[in-house]
């Protein structure tokens, strides 16, 4: 576990005390990063703050192991929430710094104010925390845990688990790891305004690292070598990872449009669109921005007369593509408010006017980025993956229509589970051809310097078989540089 700086400002009781209240709401199913965008006390969250929210939630099986070992009544679920929440905070705590006295008076002041229909809340947590220190480490799997042994383990649900270990037998150990660990953060320089050695050199009169992070030359997939196109990966990624992270939204160069908050894995949509100059091109799920901004920022440092529109059907989210837009200075986007999954509507609107690339990040369980939102380990259910399917399958059906023929779609989620990569894939082909025609292959895995492990599996199609498509996908897993990320290439042929 990452260590933060433990002297304690603002006073620990503040922090427990704020923490606790968004806990407990978290807790009852609310989403920890909502919760923390719409702040609504009248104090801010500082980054420590936030930093042992996510530290409970990423070890909230193990930790409510700890808890229900000692209670008497643990399956008592009328069992006050918001006491629970201190003393998950304060276990988080002492398992991460040397002050644990002052963590148990802390905690202890904070559960005093309670008014609680259980008696002397404050004697109660003293005494768990005691308890938890003399005995420490010697609480796994108890009897009274809602948690199996693996998921008190593993820090994961047993469903998501078994998933992992079907899908990534080598790898799932590592994936889960990735998942439980504080996550990088990474830039994306701006090549317009900026450069790796300029910001490199900027940032560090603030004391912000910069550590560059090495394009891959994995995906110099089939469409760039045929057209025999050599790319300049440096042109498309520009990404670097910074420390300390708090420092960076508030940086005159971030605020400038020097560079945005990226990772690494999400910029390498714009690589596989392989984009020309004059085309037209949709970001159709687009929001906040993220892959549409770098798209412009690709566009106009080649200075090519593309168009590029951003569609997004939340119209509060689109305001955020805007925001970015307005930020990086990009004036070669267009942002539009509306359903991809209306192709006839947009046919009309586009009169005959298709596209030559459409990207489509869809939405998703985000499970190979939920170390960045640990509560989505508890509240997404294995049956969500199949509403997400289903949305994902109408999503791409629907831009296959508005892709013109040799046109390419970059299909693409945060998501480690086949059921939204490959699968999709699958069955959007099933659905083309009528009849199955193929199985994944695993063609193995690539290592680049150590750090990158990605996974490709072409999908086993010959072009005299299948005559609508071709089609690459590749796989990154999450790990201390970057988040995992699925990719498919299809061209329209
Ligand atoms: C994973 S996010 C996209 C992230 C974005 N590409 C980026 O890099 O910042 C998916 C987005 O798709 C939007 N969305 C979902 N269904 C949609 C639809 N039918 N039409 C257009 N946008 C949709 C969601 O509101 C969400 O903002």
């Amino acid at each position: 576990m990452s260590k933060v700086n433990s002297s304690f400002s603002p006073p620990l009781a503040d922090t427990i005390e704020q923490n606790a209240k968004i806990l407990t709401k978290v807790i009852k199913g609310a989403s920890l990063n909502s919760l923390l965008e719409s702040n609504t006390s009248n104090k801010p969250i500082s980054p420590a703050s936030r930093h042992w929210l996510f530290e409970v939630l990423r070890q909230y099986a193990v930790l409510e192991d700890s808890i229900n070992s000692i209670l008497i009544k643990p399956k008592n679920r009328k069992f006050d929430k918001y006491i629970y929440s201190i003393l998950l905070l304060a276990i988080a705590m002492f398992n991460s710094n040397r002050h644990q006295s002052i963590v148990v008076n802390e905690a202890v002041k904070v559960a005093k104010k309670i008014k609680s229909t259980i008696p002397n809340p404050g004697g109660l947590v003293n005494a768990v925390l005691r308890e938890y220190l003399r005995k420490q480490k010697n609480y796994q799997n108890s009897k009274n845990s809602q948690f199996s042994a693996d998921e008190i383990k593993y820090w994961h649900p047993n469903w998501w688990i078994k998933i992992l270990k079907a899908e990534y037998p080598d790898d799932y150990l590592s994936i889960i790891k990735a998942n439980n660990s504080h996550p990088p953060m990474n830039i994306r320089v701006n090549i317009n305004r900026s450069s790796i050695e300029n910001l490199t050199e900027k940032l560090k009169n603030f004391k912000i690292d910069c550590r560059p992070i090495k394009s891959i030359n994995f995906f110099e997939y089939e469409s760039q070598k045929s057209e025999k196109n050599v790319v300049n990966y440096s042109n498309y990624w520009a990404s670097m990872q910074v420390k300390p992270e708090f420092s960076v939204l508030d940086n005159q160069s971030f605020r400038s449009g020097e560079f945005s908050i990226q990772d690494t894995a999400a910029t390498w949509a714009i690589s596989l669109l392989n984009i020309k100059d004059h085309q037209f091109i949709l970001d159709a799920c687009a929001a906040p921005g993220g892959k549409s901004c770098h798209l412009g920022e690709f566009c106009s440092f080649h200075k090519y007369q593309t168009k590029i529109i951003s569609l997004e059907i939340d119209q509060k989210r689109a305001e955020k593509i805007e925001e970015n837009k307005k930020r990086l200075q990009l004036k070669n986007i267009k942002i539009i408010t509306g359903d991809i999954c209306k192709p006839n509507y947009w046919r009309k609107k586009l009169s005959k006017n298709l596209f030559d690339r459409i990207l489509l990040d869809v939405p998703c369980s985000g499970s190979a980025t939920v170390r960045r939102h640990p509560d989505g380990k508890w509240h997404l259910r294995e049956t969500d993956l199949i509403k997400y399917h289903y949305q994902q399958l109408e999503i791409i059906n629907s831009a296959w229509n508005l892709l013109k023929p040799n046109g390419i779609i970059i299909y693409s989620t945060c998501s480690s589970f086949s059921i939204e990569n490959e699968q999709v894939i699958i069955n959007f082909i099933n659905s083309l051809q009528k009849k199955p025609m193929f199985k994944p292959q695993n063609i193995g895995k690539s290592n680049h310097e150590g750090k990158y492990q990605i996974y490709q599996t072409i999908l086993n199609l010959v072009n005299t078989k299948m005559k609508y498509l071709e089609l690459n996908v590749a796989k990154i897993i999450p790990n201390q540089y970057h988040d995992g990320h699925f990719y498919a290439s299809l061209r329209k042929l």
